[in-house]
């Protein structure tokens, strides 16, 4: 039976396949004490480094450039050297793995996916409105859109060979992540169904490279998982091992944390499932809050996405100057993919009273983001109707 305690020891020593030398490059340490100055993100955190671009920064292009792509670590960012870095492939296979880095990707195909990654908590500040929740205040900038690199996961468990009884796949990074005085790392978990997508688009990847450049230490230098359609939260930084399982993750951040509840209660926490998907979303950018308006129309722009299921679409997204009495419908001016958020703009008529602009995306399968957004304790999946207030000159 795997319990928390479970597979370091247990694995570490078993077969391994060759071990090669390393072509990729070393990073240096940075300092926790010292956040580093990322001139494009505003600083939410310091220590963890939590920090999201600009609303109107966020949208300047549809893939998102890492210096305003938001950062989400609960922990250290570690120091790592590409060359020592080994990934163990362990759990319910037919054979343990361990890779260098450098073998896995000379081992199997190169693999590139474009694919949004936004934090389960996105828009938290907004729970406010209702009851002000605890974490990182996140605004609608804890999302990004990029292109990324690496082997695809699937191959990997593919080699290591499926046990019967394999129904999760857990990864582990290797930050350290302080907790009520307990130290541990950072892991996630997705079905392995979702994990054995072999698809184009929704391939889970073991990524190496964001936008065509090695992963930056924020982002997980040098190797993490990219999950399509799933919260950021199962796109493991710092990733050094692979376990595969017969149930989800026992690590904290999928047992206990990223669940939708009503309140701080162990019982009903360990009860609820994990946060997978995402939700279908939008939010305006531009102009940014507070912003002045003037004359009769309006150019207001911004980005939607749906909840991450494979195949959904955004149909349509309305954009509206008068409180929700009438709405302007948007074009989208990005491409469309699976599991990639599209920008859109639209000219809205406004008046003397326009005190404000809402927002509100239906996809592929008819659903429509809701008018309002449920609390919940942990401030999570939060995806109301996004509304900015404006003034009159
Ligand atoms: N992986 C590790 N090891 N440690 C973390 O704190 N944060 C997760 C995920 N992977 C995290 C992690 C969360 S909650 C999110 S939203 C994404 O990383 C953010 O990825 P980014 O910082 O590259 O934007």
């Amino acid at each position: 039976m795997l319990s928390r305690q479970l597979s370091r020891r247990r694995f570490i020593g078993q077969g391994s396949i060759g071990i090669l030398a390393l072509t990729i490059g070393t990073r240096t340490a940075r300092s926790q004490q010292a956040p580093p100055a990322v001139a494009d993100l505003i600083t939410r955190q310091i220590t963890p480094f939590n920090a999201e671009p600009p609303l109107p920064k966020l949208i300047e292009n549809w893939i998102t450039p890492v210096n305003s792509f938001f950062v989400r670590s609960h922990g250290t960012v570690p120091s790592l050297d590409a060359k020592e870095l080994t990934l163990t492939v362990d759990g319910l296979v037919e054979r343990s793995l361990t890779f260098r880095l450098a073998e896995l990707l000379e081992r199997f195909p190169a693999a590139t996916t474009t694919a949004t990654i936004t934090c389960a908590g996105n828009r938290r500040a907004e729970f406010a409105a209702i009851k002000k929740v605890g974490g990182v205040q996140w605004d609608a900038g804890a999302i990004g859109n990029a292109e990324w690199q690496g082997v695809r996961l699937v191959d990997v468990l593919k080699l290591a060979g499926i046990k019967s009884g394999a129904r999760h796949v857990w990864f582990e990074g290797q930050d350290e992540v302080t907790e009520k005085d307990n130290k541990f790392p950072f892991g996630g978990s997705i079905p392995l169904e979702k994990a054995l997508d072999e698809s184009l688009t929704g391939a889970s990847l073991l990524a190496t490279r964001m936008n065509g450049k090695p992963l930056t230490p924020d982002h997980g230098f040098p190797l993490r998982t990219i999950v399509p359609g799933f919260i950021g939260a199962r796109s493991v930084k710092w990733l050094n091992r692979i376990t595969v399982a017969d149930r989800p993750s026992p690590n904290h951040f999928v047992a206990d944390v990223y669940k939708v509840v009503p309140e701080e209660n162990a019982e009903l926490i360990a009860k609820t499932t994990p946060i997978y998907e995402f939700m279908l979303n939008s939010a305006i950018c531009v102009p940014a809050a507070g912003a002045t308006v003037a004359g009769h129309s309006l150019n207001v722009k911004g980005f939607a996405l749906t909840n991450g299921t494979k195949g959904r679409k955004v149909q349509q997204i309305d954009v509206s100057a008068d409180g929700g009495m009438t709405w302007k419908a948007a074009k989208v001016t990005s491409p469309v993919r699976d599991f990639c958020w599209v920008l859109w703009t639209a000219d809205v008529p406004v008046t003397a009273t326009t005190s404000s602009l809402l927002v509100r995306a239906t996809d592929s399968s008819g659903e429509v983001q809701p008018e309002k957004c449920p609390w919940n304790y942990k401030g999570y999946q939060f995806n109301g109707w996004h509304k900015i207030n404006v003034k009159q000159s």
